[in-house]
């Protein structure tokens, strides 16, 4: 048995394979902006949990590869198209592919990248492949749902906390449930073992969409990467502006109301406004709070696998971790 590695060894690891696959090929329109966002970095979270999984289920890193280059390749399709369906400028720090190129350039990286991420499968026994793409698929078209949600949501003034909830489980936390799978089903670990690490991933999953949708309004706009207040400016409704119609006066509540009715040409006072209303609304303790208590959840997940406890320890560190992050 092998000595589990630190989440830096991991990332290390698949960053210098990724390095090794991606090349500049005609037409060079399609495949730079593709080079271009997988050389971003970027935190690297669900291929980095595809080759842990598999190593804690007693699988080697180098067959989770192809696995873990899957999952961050169809992530980074789904940042291209989600930053034109949210207008977003920035992204890991720089200017987005549609900002940088044209809108149809980003759709149509994008879609190469979709497709690129099948075939990282196509090297898997055929069983295993079969298991990966049905997984997989199954969790596409849950991403899509929870985008449309995600829009659908920005026009809509009687989204309730549950259907937030749904909507960031498909947008977000069902990818990083499918990355910790997809590691248990190439070690060949039993099924209900692969089910409950995916439970883990699932929570784990939700909890860091609400801490992007904390620091989307509270990040520091010098390392976070992403536009501060983007969030506010496109009318999201996220758990902080959920939980500030549900506990502010009334007077907030109306100005909340307002606020995410209108898109002003100068969105600094509405995006200040806003962040003083999350605050003094008591959403933002609100928010801490359910980071936590979905972190715990995924730790109560992780006590149903059938791993070694250092094993399960290494696991809770990263999650632990993940709920300090800033960036
Ligand atoms: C961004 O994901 C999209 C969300 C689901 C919040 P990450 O925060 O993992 O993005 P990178 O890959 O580290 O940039
Ligand atoms: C993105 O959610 C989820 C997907 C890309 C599928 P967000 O829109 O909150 O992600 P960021 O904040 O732009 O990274
Ligand atoms: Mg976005
Ligand atoms: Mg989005
Ligand atoms: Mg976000």
């Amino acid at each position: 048995m092998t000595n589990p590695k630190s989440i830096n060894q991991y990332r290390a690891l698949f960053v210098s394979h990724l390095e090794g696959q991606i090349k500049l090929k005609e037409p060079e329109n399609l495949y730079e902006p593709i080079i271009y966002i997988l050389g971003l970095g970027g935190k690297r979270l669900r291929p980095v949990l595809t080759l842990m999984s598999a190593e804690l289920f007693g699988s080697n890193t180098m067959n989770a590869m192809n696995a873990a280059m899957a999952v961050e390749m169809f992530h980074n399709f789904s940042l291209v198209h989600d930053d034109i369906m949210d207008d977003a400028p920035l992204r890991r720090g720089k200017t987005t592919v549609h900002e940088k190129w044209d809108i149809n350039t980003g759709i149509l990286s994008g879609d190469a990248m979709l497709i690129k991420s099948y075939q990282f499968f196509e090297s898997y026994p055929l069983e295993v492949f079969k298991e990966l793409t049905s997984l997989f698929s199954q969790t596409a078209i849950e991403v899509c749902e929870g985008q449309q949600y995600d829009v659908d949501f920005e026009t809509r003034e009687d989204v309730t906390i549950l259907e937030y909830l749904k909507m960031i489980a498909y947008k977000t936390a069902v990818l990083v449930a499918t990355a910790m799978k997809m590691g248990a089903i190439v070690a060949n670990a039993p099924e209900k073992d692969a089910d409950a690490i995916y439970d883990f991933g699932k929570n784990l999953g939700l909890a860091f969409q609400l801490q992007d949708d904390y620091l989307d309004a509270f990040g520091n706009p010098e390392t976070f990467g992403k536009q501060v207040g983007g969030d506010i400016i496109e009318n999201k409704k996220t758990f902080l502006f959920l939980k500030s119609l549900e506990l502010g006066k009334k007077e907030q509540k109306e100005a909340l109301m307002h606020l995410y009715s209108i898109k002003p040409e100068d969105s600094d006072t509405k995006v200040e406004t806003v962040k003083t209303i999350f605050k003094e609304s008591g959403a933002v303790e609100e928010t801490k709070a359910a980071i936590h208590e979905y972190t715990e959840r995924a730790f109560s997940a992780l006590e149903m696998v059938n791993i070694s406890k250092p094993n399960k320890l290494v696991l809770r560190e990263f999650g632990k971790n993940l709920m300090g992050r800033t960036v």
